[in-house]
């Protein structure tokens, strides 16, 4: 490669100076960068120049030799060409069928169908098209691909599948001399009997009731209720809910879209239940209920409504695509070290938000301004999911075969202190092997899979320049 790397070396210092010197005019045929005879012509499209192609010939710059009508490929995203009749008619082949990938139809599968036009989503989900996929916004309890699932199994308050040592609370009001104990494990939805509820301390000014369940669920709902002592009701009127993922660090639950903290409506007597749906479903593995207002005392009977997490992920399991290639993992949310411009030219630049799976182009991935081991690609997936593996592409870049052929990854919670993905055997950095070529998918696991709103991937060994596209694997919990 090293004749390929001097030839370029020479084109971009020629260019610069061409550029340099033309800059006002931004004539980019001075130079003809089209081989084979092909003709430069500038100001047609969005590219700077493009190249028309002598008889035979074909690609970008015309260098790739025509073989028949399907090669080079005739369709887009990803269409497989099949030959009909591999006679040449005229000065071009026209005897082939594009066998669309879904999500695509047209002749050369250039049109992006609507997903949504089947109305994919059940029970009232919003529906939004993605490139060739489409995703469904569900309103709960439902959850799933399509929504079709109610999340809201009784996750065992009143049931006892929750037991004692699971719940705890900040205080506990001890009645009649200190003989009455009205303890967090009493907490359970129609509990009978005297002493049948959690109560807070009377001087607690910040009361708390949790549960622990020992492994993350996703909570849809809560059912509240309040209970009568010595002939009185008592209830907690107003509250807010916190959760966590570790116990240690907590966030209030706000609706969807809200930037206050949620108070959710209680109960107005002992006995009648109260039912809240959380929407967006809270995931977390500790549930706190944090009293507002109460009437008399904080007294409280409870249930929590929701169910397992995965199971709905789809069948195998929890390895959806995030959204790279279906750009449900939007622009905004793609960025990088730096991007590098072929031949310093504005309109190759090789952005960030190009790295995605099965990209089309002439510029159709992520490049990096240097080659070496600083520069990183980031996805910022806006919430905590489970990530469970990474696909990684390479592309050409005007010809040439660029790829990764060695990466590692980073993760984060707040996009500023990383984690690396380390090598269980060994204790170091885990180095995932990439590509060999220009387009193969290469698929690596993370195992085991971790949970991160940020994830990295920074580029450790390549081929000619560091080229990616990708796709992460993980789902929403
Ligand atoms: C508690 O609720 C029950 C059932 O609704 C009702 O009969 C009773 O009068 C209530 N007790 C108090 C003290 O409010
Ligand atoms: C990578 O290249 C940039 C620019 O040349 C340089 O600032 C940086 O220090 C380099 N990093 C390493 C690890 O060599
Ligand atoms: C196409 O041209 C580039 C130089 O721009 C060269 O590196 C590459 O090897 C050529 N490819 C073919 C298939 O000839
Ligand atoms: C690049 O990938 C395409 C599609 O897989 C393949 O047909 C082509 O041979 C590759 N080019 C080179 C130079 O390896």
């Amino acid at each position: 490669m090293k004749g390929a790397a001097n030839l370029r070396t020479a084109l971009l210092t020629t260019f610069a100076l061409i550029l340099c010197l033309y800059s006002t005019r931004g004539d980019y045929c001075e130079v003809n960068l089209c081989h084979n005879g092909g003709t430069c012509v500038t100001s047609v499209g969005e590219d700077p120049f493009i190249c028309i192609c002598a008889d035979g010939f074909g690609g970008d710059t015309c260098n790739l030799t025509e073989t028949g009508p399907c090669s080079p490929n005739p369709c887009k995203n990803d269409g497989l060409c099949e030959v009909i009749a591999p006679t040449r008619r005229g000065d071009v082949f026209s005897e082939y069928i594009c066998k669309c990938q879904s999500g695509f139809e047209g002749v050369q599968c250039q049109i992006n169908v609507n997903d949504c036009d089947q109305q994919p989503c059940k029970n009232g989900g919003v529906c939004r098209d993605l490139d060739g996929d489409y995703t469904c916004q569900c309103p709960s309890p439902y959850v799933g691909k399509q929504c079709q699932f109610r999340c809201t199994s009784l996750l065992g308050m009143e049931g006892g599948a929750i037991v004692e040592s699971q719940i705890s609370a900040s205080s506990v009001h001890y009645g009649i001399l200190g003989l009455q104990r009205w303890g967090p494990e009493l907490a359970r939805l129609n509990n009978q009997g005297i002493v049948n509820a959690w109560t807070s301390a009377t001087n607690d000014r910040n009361p708390w009731i949790e549960v622990n369940m020992q492994k993350k669920m996703r909570l849809t709902g809560i059912i509240t209720q309040g209970a009568s002592r010595m002939g009185t009701a008592e209830y907690i009127k107003a509250f807010k809910v916190a959760s966590s993922f570790d116990g240690q660090t907590y966030t209030t639950y706000r609706e969807g879209g809200q930037r206050i903290d949620t108070v959710l409506v209680g109960n107005t007597d002992n006995d009648s239940t109260k039912t809240n749906l959380f929407d967006p479903p809270i995931v977390a593995q500790y549930i706190r209920i944090i009293p507002v207002v109460c009437r008399r005392a904080c007294t409280l009977r409870m249930e929590l409504v929701g169910c397992e997490l995965n199971v709905y992920s789809n069948t195998a399991g929890c390895s959806e695509p995030l959204g790279m290639k279906s750009r449900l993992i939007s622009d905004g949310q793609l960025s990088a070290s730096s991007s590098y411009k072929t031949w310093g030219i504005d309109s190759f630049t090789w952005h960030p938000q190009f790295a995605r799976l099965d990209k089309q182009g002439k510029t159709n991935a992520w490049s990096p301004a240097n080659n070496n081991c600083s520069e990183w690609l980031q996805v910022d997936l806006e919430k905590t999911k489970r990530l469970t593996g990474i696909i990684t592409q390479g592309a050409k870049d005007f010809g040439v075969v660029q790829f990764v052929s060695v990466f590692k990854v980073a993760y984060s919670n707040d996009g500023e202190s990383w984690s690396m993905v380390m090598d269980e055997k060994t204790s170091n950095h885990k180095l995932f092997q990439g590509n060999t070529d220009n387009n193969t998918h290469k698929k690596n696991l993370f195992e085991p899979p971790f949970y991160a709103q940020y994830v990295r991937v920074i580029p450790w060994e390549w081929h000619e320049r560091i080229t990616l596209r990708m796709e992460l694997l993980g789902c929403d919990d």
